[in-house]
């Protein structure tokens, strides 16, 4: 094996890791689970979720990554604890199934830039997203969104991963901006906000066990960990940097982006009066295309806001199939472009269901999101608080400036809330899935 490559920057690394984070989590997931699942109270709860439970393991990822310097599965072998492969294993799927239908989206998203430059679903949102979601051109769209991950992840670390995210990432943030602004002066603005922004305490106390599940998967999801992504871009990191700070500051930027998501589309959606959490997976695409059709500027709006969603679920993309690519490359030796051609193969066919029934989407978001990335999490948390802690505390001291106590109560949030939560959260969705994987499928 060759001499390992790592980032050029802290602030590419810092870049690519928001642009592993912030993606069709943010901007496509997060408003239509929010909505479901009661508003601002929801936000209360996942905000929670996101700095106690999904920061703690995403630091995980990161020693574990910077102190093996290995993929996902090696790195394991590569600290002491062979044993706990499974861990990388499981991610590994896990990402396989994420990304092949993830492109899948991301090819509706590509069909709806050309949708909106073209008009072409004016006046009938609905029947637009039919088209798009499910058949032949959603498989092509697919497999274009695939071959778009590819070409860059196929160029390596610096130049391929990098160098995309430190372009496209201030990109993804000043559109973003732009139609923040653009959405405040519409009519159902301030009500929009309220039903967003003004959480009600009665519904949070009722119904806070009630949004656990949802709010945890949608933690995970959004900060990309529990499959290893960390892993594998902490394994490109030098010793000298705070992974406390960069863990912090990534968290920080996702939440952000993820906020400032549901400020553009809750207002968009009062303003039309739309309700919010009529809908499901479509539900996003089809009220802010039937919104954009109807909107001042709601062209340009469009054609901008899908083109931002789409560079955001790149920039995610490719840190999935890195994942996987850098395995192949760890494992086999082979070169990076026949390990980035074989896998995206494989991606491509296995998502291939999703792309002619939606309702094998569902499926596979459910078992993907609510079920195995939970248990990679819950795996991570284990390792990392009850087998590991010794070494990782050491890991992650390096770099750190901030007081001795800070690792030790890392170590036992992993060791008991994290753990309880994730069980209890686990167990409910496991649940939910088989009750999912009835009524959609059989
Ligand atoms: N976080 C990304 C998003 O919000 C998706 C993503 C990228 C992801 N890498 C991941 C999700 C790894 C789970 C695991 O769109």
């Amino acid at each position: 094996m060759g001499s390992r490559e790592t980032w050029a920057t802290r602030l590419g690394f810092i870049l690519a890791a928001i642009g592993s984070a912030v993606g069709l989590g943010n901007i496509w997931r997060f408003p239509f689970i929010t909505a479901e699942s009661g508003g601002a109270a929801f936000l209360v709860v996942y905000l929670l979720l996101v700095a106690f439970i999904g920061l703690p393991v995403m630091l995980v990822e990161f020693v574990i990554g910077r102190e093996s310097k290995q993929n996902v599965v090696d790195a394991f072998p590569a600290i002491g604890y062979g044993n706990w492969k499974a861990i990388g294993v499981i991610g590994s799927i896990t990402g396989f199934i994420i990304l092949s239908y993830y492109s899948v989206v991301g090819g509706w998203v590509i069909q709806y830039i050309f949708g909106s430059l073209t008009g072409a679903y004016t006046g009938s949102a609905e029947a637009y997203f039919g088209q798009v979601s499910s058949g032949l051109n959603t498989a092509g769209f697919d497999l274009l969104f695939i071959l778009l991950v590819a070409g860059v992840v196929g160029f390596g670390v610096r130049d391929g991963l990098e160098r995309a995210a430190k372009l496209l990432v201030p990109s993804v943030v000043g559109l973003m901006l732009f139609l923040a602004v653009y959405a405040a002066t519409l009519p159902g603005a301030a009500e929009g906000y309220a039903y967003y922004l003004s959480p009600n305490l009665a519904t949070l106390r009722s119904d806070a066990l009630a949004i656990l599940p949802a709010a945890a998967g949608q933690a995970f999801f959004t900060l990309s960990t529990g499959v290893g992504v960390m892993i594998t871009y902490g394994s490109y990191l030098d010793e000298d940097r705070s992974l406390l700070r960069d863990g912090f500051v990534i968290m920080l930027a996702d939440t952000c982006i993820a906020v400032l998501a549901g400020l553009i589309v809750f207002p968009v959606f009062f303003a039309q009066g739309i309700a919010p959490g009529d809908g499901g997976i479509g539900a996003t695409f089809v009220s802010l295309a039937g919104a954009f059709t109807t909107l001042p500027g709601g062209r340009l709006v469009g054609t901008v806001f899908f083109v931002i969603l789409l560079l955001a679920a790149l920039t995610s993309a490719f840190s999935i199939l890195e994942v996987i690519v850098s395995f192949i490359i760890d494992t086999t030796g082979s070169a990076r472009s026949y390990a980035t051609a074989g896998s995206v193969a494989g991606i491509f066919i296995v998502g291939l269901p999703t792309a002619f029934d939606l309702q094998y989407l569902t499926v596979y978001d459910a078992i993907a999101n609510n079920v195995l990335l939970l248990l990679g999490g819950l795996l991570l948390a284990l390792f990392g608080g009850w087998v590991y802690a010794t070494d990782a505390i050491t890991e992650f001291s390096k770099g750190l400036t901030s007081p001795q106590f800070i690792p030790k109560l890392w170590i036992w949030v992993l060791r008991v809330p994290v753990v309880v939560v994730l069980s209890y959260v686990l167990y409910q969705n496991i649940v939910d899935v088989i009750q999912t994987i009835q009524t959609s499928l059989l």
